[in-house]
């Protein structure tokens, strides 16, 4: 299949693309830095420095919408939230302005999301039927999905990402601090709710071969664990690690409204693809980490 991926540079899309090309794949990567595609990508992959390269009579049979600026990397400014947005909804209009001008559409639009759709939700469980909740991250992924599913004649999955367990940087990298420590966020009562990198991906090829499923789509394992679990099933992976907290107040105090994302959580299920029968590869946190932290 011919595959367009935006933001196929990134920690998902790396792993993504090596996985679809080893599937016998031809991808297209949007970046705006073209010339690090092969080197990041693989060397199969084509680049588009623009949406704008995508003719009218451009086939791609799958589109996979994954860019946006890192919503934990800087603060929360007016400006920055901006450039969330724009990237992200500005983005995904241009996308579907592209998609509605092809000669033959895209069988499938996967388009990315996020967890905090459902704001902060202590302990309820969610499912993609649950209602979204309140706050920026809430309101960015409302506006994001609501781009998406602009999209016409075409079959729409909105990616509802969770917490991505890589050995290539994300949440991990940020939990295990150098010198051996691993640390615990605030009361460490909050959800988290994580999938191994690996299952993200077979889900991805799931959600490209599954007709059946569309609309919002959970992609988190079965077993989201609290953060103080979390801390100590990476103390217990790797031996000698030192947990530390890290108090509320200071998280506030450094993050500002960027706390939130550490402090508040959710506890998500993988209702859907549960439902369609996807066997998870890592469906609990020791396991993953395991498999991804063990030498
Ligand atoms: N990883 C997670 O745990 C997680 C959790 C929930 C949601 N998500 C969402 O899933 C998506 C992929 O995640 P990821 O971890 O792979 O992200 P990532 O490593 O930060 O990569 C994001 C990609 O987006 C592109 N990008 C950034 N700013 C852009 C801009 N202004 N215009 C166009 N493209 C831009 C970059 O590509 P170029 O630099 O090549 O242009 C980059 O490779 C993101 O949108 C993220 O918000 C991720």
């Amino acid at each position: 299949m011919r595959i367009l991926i935006t933001g196929g540079t990134g920690l998902i899309g790396r792993n993504l693309c090596k996985l679809l090309h080893e599937k016998g794949h031809q991808i297209t990567v949007f970046s705006r830095h073209p010339e690090s595609v092969s080197v990041k990508c693989g060397a199969a992959v084509k680049a588009f420095a623009s949406l704008d390269e995508w003719q009218p009579d451009t086939v791609f049979d799958v589109v996979i919408n994954l860019a946006g600026e890192s919503i934990a990397d800087k603060a929360w400014t007016a400006k920055r939230r901006q450039a969330l947005l724009d990237s992200r909804v500005g983005l995904t209009e241009k996308l579907i302005d592209k998609i509605a001008g092809a000669h033959v559409k895209p069988a499938v639009l996967l388009s990315g999301s996020a967890i905090g759709y459902y704001g902060n939700r202590h302990d309820e469980v969610l499912d993609e039927s649950s209602t979204a909740g309140q706050g920026f991250a809430a309101d960015l992924c409302i506006a994001w999905e609501q781009a998406a599913l602009q999209a016409q004649g075409v079959r729409v999955c909105l990616l509802r990402t969770g917490l991505v367990l890589s050995r290539d940087g994300g949440i991990l990298a940020k939990m295990l601090l150098p010198l051996g420590m691993g640390v615990r966020f605030g009361s460490g009562m909050q959800w988290m709710s994580w999938i191994h990198i690996d299952d993200y991906t077979q889900l991805i090829l799931r959600l490209i071969a599954d007709e059946q499923i569309s609309g919002p789509v959970n992609m988190t394992a079965p077993n989201p664990v609290s953060n103080k679990d979390f801390t100590r099933a990476l103390v217990d992976v790797r031996h000698g690690l030192v947990s530390l907290s890290a108090p509320s107040a200071l998280l506030n105090l450094m993050l500002g409204e960027r706390a939130a994302l550490l402090l508040e959580g959710q506890r998500v299920l993988p209702g859907k693809v549960l439902a369609a029968g996807y066997s998870f590869r890592y469906p609990d946190l020791s396991s993953a980490l395991g498999n991804l932290l063990s030498a």
